[in-house]
């Protein structure tokens, strides 16, 4: 199938420019026994470069150029299958945008064009072009710095309490991990979440159970998270703990079962988040936005969880603004690498900013993602990067330090 890759990247300071000629004729070469075409634009500092054939050889040559140390941050905007080339020609010249005047530099880009029909501004790929050459999207190259350039350093005040010593007969427990502000080095949040009582995932201690016993079942979890929260010492730290949207209108006065547990723990309303998550429609909205509003009036806050995944979409945001929104793993795994997950994330922030809507981002694992989402203006996260989920405990949070150059 033809396919068609097109990614920017930013070329590394210590490569002199005259070296591109010697990798554009090795290129060449490979591309032609691969049958892959395209063409590559250069304005000084980024690459732009489309690649077009069959969908083996494109891939395995993006691989390799994903892993070249002459440039870094490489965003793949466009992975997209046609019916013909659009530069069949050219195996892969290089292109230089400042040798070019400024007014019909992309019309000779086009002329280079080998399709049939005439190429148009109506081909995505086309329009990706444009707006290379244009500048437009500029402000949205974030230049991250390599991942190395910080070092993750763990506190040692982890700390655990025994499940027995909260609950001789609990049913299930619940680990503990952080959501936290890197940058200033503070815990914004600490997440309770759902395990059984050996620390099996929240599917097991759903699994032998049906109908509404799931949801008398999780409201009841809460008692056990407020207890082991107390234990541990909260103090006034914010907790968080996730609830389906269903409990809240299944289980008769869910919010006063909530508001006791907290009372009797010593804990206040004012520092719970209930975070819904996206498992399932809410089938019966006005019910569910009638206890929303009783949560809140009560002082509890409320958060999207996994926003972006299952029901948590756009159309419950549109339906009901919560305090705040947690980006899904789903979006912020290789954000770094993946236009279509920057444009969508940037996307999520400015329509969160515009509703005063806090934001954090959740399942963050590697360096370049954290760093990629706090340019874009996060500054919430919470993932195995930084904090794991402790079973009955607090963990250590690996703060993040940059490493001071020798
Ligand atoms: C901006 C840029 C564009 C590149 N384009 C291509 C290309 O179109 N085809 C290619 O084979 N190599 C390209 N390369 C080089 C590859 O990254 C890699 O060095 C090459 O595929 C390795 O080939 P080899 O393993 O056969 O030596 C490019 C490198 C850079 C930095």
């Amino acid at each position: 199938m033809l396919t068609t890759i097109i990614y920017r990247s930013h070329l590394c300071d210590d490569v002199p420019v005259k070296a591109l000629e010697s990798m554009v004729a090795a290129a060449n070469l490979k591309n032609g026994r691969a049958d892959v075409t395209g063409i590559l634009l250069f304005n000084g500092t980024h690459f732009f470069q489309l690649l077009e054939g069959p969908e083996e050889n494109v891939k395995a040559i993006y691989q390799a150029i994903c892993h070249d140390k002459r440039h870094y941050n490489v965003v793949e905007l466009l992975c997209d299958y046609g019916p013909s080339r659009r530069f069949g020609k050219v195996g892969m010249e290089l292109f230089d945008l400042r040798e070019h005047d400024k007014d019909d530099v992309l019309q000779t880009i086009l002329d280079k064009g080998t399709s049939r029909y005439q190429l148009t501004y109506h081909d995505r790929a086309l329009q990706f072009f444009r707006t290379f050459v244009e500048a437009t999207e500029k402000e949205n190259y974030f230049e991250i710095p390599s991942a190395d350039s910080w070092d993750f350093i763990p506190t040692d005040d982890a700390r655990t309490v025994s499940l027995a010593s909260v609950s001789s007969d609990a049913y299930c427990g619940f680990a503990f991990q952080p959501i936290i502000d890197p940058l200033t080095q503070e815990i914004v949040s600490l997440e309770a979440l759902l395990r059984t009582r050996s620390g099996g995932s929240p599917q097991n201690y759903f699994e032998c159970l049906s109908g509404d016993e799931i949801y008398l079942a999780d409201l009841d979890s809460k008692k056990i998270a407020f207890a082991l929260a107390a234990s541990l010492g909260l103090r006034d730290q914010v907790l968080s703990v996730n609830l389906l949207p269903m409990t809240l209108v299944k289980v008769p006065d869910a919010v006063t079962v909530l508001l006791n547990a907290i009372a009797e723990n010593g804990l206040v309303p004012e520092q719970i988040i209930v975070e819904f998550t996206e498992r399932e429609a809410i089938s019966e909205f006005e019910a569910f936005s009638q206890t929303v509003r009783t949560l809140k009036g009560s002082g509890i806050s409320v958060a999207i969880d996994h926003f972006g995944a299952g029901f948590a979409g756009l159309q419950l945001l549109a339906q009901f603004q919560p305090d705040r929104i947690k980006i899904n793993r789903d979006l912020v795994r290789d954000v770094h690498k993946s236009g279509p997950r920057q444009a969508i994330i940037q996307a999520i922030i400015k329509c969160c900013t515009s509703l005063e809507i806090a934001i954090s981002a959740v399942g963050v694992e590697q360096p370049e993602e954290w760093m990629w989402l706090e340019s874009a203006g996060i500054s919430q996260f919470q993932g195995h990067l930084f904090a794991e989920p402790c079973f009955c405990g607090i963990p250590a949070v690996a703060w993040p330090e940059k490493k001071t150059a020798l």
